[in-house]
């Protein structure tokens, strides 16, 4: 049986990290069928659309896509296609679970943070109007319904990966109204779980205390906004954004993209990191059951950072993207005794 999966290349350097966790992907052994179509300003030129109905039907149909980033413009052009897909398929849950790698040189080792951010209100919705000219207001939507679903989602992940602890993070100090309802619904729900520890931190003193000892925290739930701009910080943690992945789950189905951007200082050179999308393709192996497999990747690019002589130029090395991604096949081939296939065979 082959996976169907629909894949959306993105931009920048999109196409070159989605590439290498395809290829990575294909190396276990399990069959895929791609689906890829484009989205943003690419699929514009083609289709009169920034999204699809082809893409978005492949994704009804598939239940599952592999996304690279897609680049929004800023202070005016369309909307970002990221929010948009979000939104179209109730993708409520924004997963992102920050982790050191071997031998990576960081602040502080052993980092193992989770960050939970609710995925289809807050003030990141973009509603904005002009009241008139030189008064403009963006509104911050904050609906029980999503806020309940989110921290469920958060204390039902900490229950069966028995974690133990969660932080809201909030501005309710300020924000009395919106973030008020968010904190009631996460306290509401958090009585049903007694056997997790339950905090609030204002998330302006969140980033301090991040910076300073990342270790007082176990996850982290929190709105859209909060979570885009935290997630950022704990990258930091663990070698930058190159490393860092996510899943975007709803009841129907889930996009597995990095947290990072499209890079364009760095695109089309051959010198991004994949790291960050190879890692939320084993989220995505996970999710549709195949352990095994995410093990045997995982394996290989941990290797790959301990015998440190193909890095990426983010952590000093001068190997490139594909030459990476060579590197975490050729460990996992070596390890199933099956020989190497060269990166063009998977064009
Ligand atoms: P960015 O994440 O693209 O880049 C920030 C910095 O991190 C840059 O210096 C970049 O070179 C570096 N970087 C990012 N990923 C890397 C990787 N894999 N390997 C090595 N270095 C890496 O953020 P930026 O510049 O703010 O955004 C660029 C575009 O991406 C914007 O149009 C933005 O809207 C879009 N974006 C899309 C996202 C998505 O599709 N989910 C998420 C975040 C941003």
């Amino acid at each position: 049986m082959a996976y169907k999966i629909t894949l959306i290349p993105g931009d920048g350097i999109g196409p070159e990290v989605t590439r290498a966790a395809v290829r990575v992907l294909e190396a276990t052994g399990l069959k895929f069928e791609w689906e890829t179509f484009q989205a943003g300003a690419e699929a514009y030129e083609k289709y009169h659309e920034y999204i699809p109905k082809e893409l978005i039907e492949s994704i009804e149909r598939t239940g599952v896509g592999l996304k690279g980033p897609v680049a929004t413009p800023i202070a005016g052009g369309f909307a970002s296609i990221n929010v948009a897909l979000r939104k179209k398929f109730e993708l409520y849950a924004n997963f992102r679970p920050i982790r050191n790698l071997p031998h990576i040189p960081t602040r502080y080792p052993d980092v193992d943070l989770i960050i939970v951010r609710e995925n289809t209100e807050g003030l990141y919705s973009g509603i904005e109007h002009e009241v008139v000219p030189g008064v403009v207001e963006s509104l911050k939507i904050i609906t029980e319904k999503a806020s309940t679903r989110i921290s469920r989602f958060a204390f039902e992940y900490a229950r069966k990966n028995k974690r133990k602890r969660i932080h809201a993070i909030h501005k309710a100090n300020i924000m009395k109204l919106s973030d008020g309802l968010f904190l009631r619904c996460s306290r509401n729900v958090a009585k049903e779980y007694p056997e997790i520890t339950y905090g609030e931190h204002i998330v302006d003193n969140t980033c301090m205390q991040l910076v300073m000892n990342p270790y007082q925290y176990d996850m982290l739930l929190m709105e859209n906004l909060y979570g885009d701009i935290i997630s950022d910080l704990c990258a930091a943690f663990v070698g930058g954004l190159g490393f860092v992945p996510g899943a975007n789950i709803g009841d129907h189905c889930a996009i597995f993209e990095a947290v990072h951007g499209s890079a364009p200082d760095i695109a089309g050179k051959n010198i991004a990191n994949p790291t960050a999308v190879i890692r939320s393709a084993l989220l995505m192996l996970r999710h549709l059951g195949e352990y095994e497999a995410a093990t045997k990747i995982r394996n290989a690019l941990e290797k790959v950072y301990r015998t440190r002589d193909k890095l990426t130029r983010d952590v000093g090395g001068k190997a490139g993207t594909s030459e990476f991604a060579d590197s975490i096949i050729e460990f996992m081939e070596s390890e199933s005794g099956v020989a190497p296939a060269a990166e063009t065979s998977h064009a």
